[in-house]
């Protein structure tokens, strides 16, 4: 193992230079006139991957953005590993509260990240974690110690709800065929508090709609006397919450699973520091469903949200208006059991319920996802276990994270295997805002940690 772990520390520049490289193409994947460099980004990942030892390395054509496979098969008794990741990423809007521009990666050194840290828009999710799997096989290629076969497979839409990967993976299940999916798409409690996440929210998102008159109209003339599509959709919203922060919708904790106090004691004991918590946040106090702890709330409770709303003027300066349509985006997230099919229903006939007579109302489903949860009794996860332990020092947290990747329950139903979530960000790392990035510690632990995650994993499977 050691010539690997050599091979690591003497390449560690170049994998750096390599990122940034990556970085720099803005591969957004919500807004079609990025969908050049989308493909650019699988091209350039691409020659990367057949430059680490892949073979059958190929872009796949989609009905969205295409999608990148190469493998390396060393023998039909040993064990597969499918390596997923995604190369697109969130829009880096709003621009003006990035410190220095989202395509263009800097190296800051900061408090929390003492050896420095990547700021791009990508930087972590998902770039930065998913190429930590290229130097990873590179550096086992370049030793010859590869353990198993390994077949990649990266996407260009998860970001926009993976709409075709599905497709993707039932029209090509023979070539993709494999024991256990490994991604890195997600994050550990804190550096020296190494943790696998055992768990993903599934996501129920939609829009809405609220229309009054036919048109915008004077608010004093008409004010007081005709629905305003805003002040009702606010109306709307509220109740959809009690003074308790429970979601109001009937039945939409009817299927939520119910976790028992042993496991609710255990995964409080992971560490949390509330008050951190506020001041990274700048909040006097936080704000949840009662009875239930943060680190509760954000993994084994569902939410409601609204992620964006408009309507009626927004310019500089007063237009007395009375706006004819209010909109919202709103999300709800899942835990395990909820079926985002099933709650986007109950959402919509309770919104319809809640309108008065005098607007129209319409809702819009967006792209949905199911829960996740990985068990901790299996090879994978002692492997991953084991892989962790050996690299930090010190034996990884389970944790369930609040976040979703919808296509990790997808694999389930259509290869028939489990993943192993192994992340190295961190949530302080902001993901999806402005400054995104990727500590060089994190990106380098990653890349010690996989490879003995698949000596580990191809031992125990031999046994
Ligand atoms: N990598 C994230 C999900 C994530 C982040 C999981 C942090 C755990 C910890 C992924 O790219 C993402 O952003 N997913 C979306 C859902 C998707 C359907 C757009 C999300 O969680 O909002
Ligand atoms: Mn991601
Ligand atoms: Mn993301």
């Amino acid at each position: 193992m050691n010539a690997v772990q050599d091979n690591i520390q003497a390449n560690k520049e170049r994998y750096l230079e390599e990122l940034l490289e990556l970085l720099k193409i803005p591969s957004i994947s919500a807004d079609s006139a990025y969908a050049g460099d989308v493909r650019k980004t699988a091209e350039y990942l691409a020659e990367k991957l057949k430059s680490a030892g892949a073979e059958h390395v190929k872009i796949y054509d989609t009905a969205g953005h295409p999608v990148l496979y190469g493998d390396k098969i060393i023998g039909d008794d040993l064990p597969t590993i499918l390596v997923y990741g995604h190369y697109d990423v969130q829009p880096p809007d709003p621009l003006d509260l990035w410190d220095s521009p989202p395509f263009e990666p800097v190296i800051k050194k900061t408090d929390r990240h003492p050896e420095g840290a990547i700021y791009a828009r990508g930087a972590c999710d998902d770039k930065g974690q998913m190429y930590m799997h290229f130097k990873a096989f590179e550096a086992m290629m370049q030793t010859d110690s590869l353990p198993c076969n390994v077949k990649f497979m990266l996407e260009g839409e998860e970001e926009i709800g993976s709409a075709n990967l599905e497709t993707f993976c039932r029209e090509y299940a023979d070539m993709l065929a494999c024991d256990v999916v490994l991604l890195s798409d997600t994050s550990v409690i804190a550096n020296d508090t190494p943790s696998i996440t055992t768990g993903l929210r599934g996501l129920s998102y939609l829009e809405v709609e609220v229309v009054g008159a036919n048109k915008d109209l004077h608010s004093g003339v008409y004010g007081g006397a005709v629905a305003n599509p805003l002040n009702i959709l606010s109306k709307m919203i509220a109740r959809m919450k009690d003074e308790n922060n429970r979601i109001t919708i009937p039945g939409f904790y009817d299927d939520v699973e119910v976790v028992s106090d042993a496991e609710r004691t255990e995964m409080n004991k992971a560490p949390f520091d509330l008050n951190e918590y506020k001041q990274f946040l700048d909040i006097d106090e936080i704000e949840g469903e009662d009875g239930y702890t943060t680190l509760e709330r954000t993994s084994i409770r569902p939410t409601l949200d609204v992620n964006g709303m408009w309507g009626g003027y927004i310019g500089e300066g007063a237009k007395t208006v009375l706006p004819s349509k209010a909109e919202a985006k709103i999300s709800m997230r899942l835990v395990p059991n909820q079926d985002p099919e099933k709650i986007t229903q109950l959402f919509t006939e309770y919104f319809n319920s809640l309108a008065p007579a005098s607007v129209k109302v319409k809702v819009k489903p967006h792209h949905g996802g199911y829960p996740a949860v990985t068990p901790t009794d299996t090879l994978e996860y002692k492997a991953a276990h084991m892989a962790m332990e050996k690299t930090y020092g010190k034996a990884p947290i389970p944790q369930r994270s609040g976040g979703s990747i919808p296509i990790v329950s997808m694999f389930e139903d259509v290869f028939k295997v489990k993943s192993v979530l192994l992340g190295f960000g961190l949530a302080t790392d902001d993901i999806h805002s402005p400054n995104e990035h990727y500590g060089l510690f994190n990106f380098y632990k990653g890349i010690e940690t996989i490879p003995y995650f698949y000596k580990y994993y191809a031992e125990l499977k031999a046994k």
